[in-house]
């Protein structure tokens, strides 16, 4: 039995530790409907019988296809299921990311995401900095925030998280806006963000690791299957590299609540078996040899 706990608390709601991140539903290149839709839905409806009460989406991802798709199979929602959106963000016709972190553009995405995915109210809302390219944002980080803390006063959403935010950007946050979560790149081939994760830690903040298995776009399950370091653990254990790097995350931090995203039964079913998985003190000292493929983040 795994002494590492199951469940940890995003802001003040209490979530099992392994999420759902809801990306791969949609098309290729996160752009239009699944290649499979029976495989997507099927994928959503095993999640939550297996225990997930906590989904990662984002109107960009399809544009609107994850949300459609959550809403069409889930709706009603189980009571507990946690499901967090991102603004900042939207997609142009021919699929690429465009900034939209106007006041206005903040509050029409919200609105949005309370229309497709049925909810009167959303339980998080990440304001995602930086789509679109690494341009300055014309729009200070107080004005959007304050767009998303009137929507909170609104009642549409509870809790407001952060996403690709550098560690200063964490700390002007704070000083505006109680922050339940931050969402970044993170994982065992890419700790770049140490320092952020070691700023959660410190203000007692849930960090939400995207890419959790170095992004496919990254070769990051491939990655993984060929380190050794990875391999040797994963053979002690007899697991798969995957469930190691998603079991180093579990055991990084307490709050660590990550998102795997895939768009196959069997690779959920392998993720979300990981709370079992009891990395010792020899394993995480192998692990610390993980080859670094990087990937965004501070
Ligand atoms: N805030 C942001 O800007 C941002 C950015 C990116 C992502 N996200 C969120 O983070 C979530 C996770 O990121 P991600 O989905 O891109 O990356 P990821 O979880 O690191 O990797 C997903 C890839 O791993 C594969 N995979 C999943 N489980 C596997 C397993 N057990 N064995 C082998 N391969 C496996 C998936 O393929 P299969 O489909 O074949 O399983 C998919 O190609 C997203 O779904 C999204 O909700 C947020």
């Amino acid at each position: 039995m795994s002494t590492t706990s199951q469940t940890s608390r995003l802001g003040d709601k209490t979530v099992h530790r392994i999420g759902f991140g809801a990306m791969q539903l949609a098309g290729p290149g996160v752009f239009g409907p699944p290649k499979d839709p029976d495989a997507a839905r099927a994928v959503l409806r095993r999640a939550v019988e297996l225990g997930v009460d906590h989904i990662d989406t984002a109107q960009p991802y399809g544009p609107d296809v994850a949300n459609a798709l959550i809403a069409e199979v889930l709706h009603p929602y189980p009571e507990g299921l946690v499901i967090a959106t991102k603004v900042g963000g939207t997609r142009d016709e021919q699929g690429g990311w465009v900034r939209a972190s106007r006041p206005e553009q903040l509050r029409a995405l919200v609105e949005d995401d309370l229309g497709s995915l049925r909810l009167d109210r959303i339980a998080l809302v990440n304001l995602r900095l930086g789509v679109g390219g690494d341009e300055p944002d014309p729009v200070p980080l107080a004005e959007q925030l304050g767009v998303l803390t009137d929507l909170r006063d609104e009642g549409k959403l509870d809790l407001i998280g952060l996403s690709t935010v550098s560690a200063d950007v964490v700390r002007d946050a704070l000083e505006i806006t109680p922050i339940a979560e931050v969402q970044n790149a993170f994982s065992i081939v890419n700790r770049g963000d140490q320092p952020v994760v070691d700023l959660c830690r410190e203000h007692g903040i849930a960090y939400v690791p995207y890419f959790p298995l170095g992004s496919a776009y990254m070769g990051g399950p491939a990655a993984l299957a060929a380190d050794p370091a990875i391999a040797s653990v994963a053979a002690r254990h007899g697991v798969s590299p995957p469930q190691v790097a998603l079991a180093w995350l579990l055991a990084h931090y307490d709050r660590m609540l990550p998102i795997p995203g895939t768009s196959s039964v069997a690779h959920l079913e392998e993720n979300l078996a990981v709370g079992a998985i009891e990395l010792d003190g020899d394993d995480l000292a192998t692990l610390d040899n993980a080859n670094q493929i990087g990937g965004p983040g501070f």
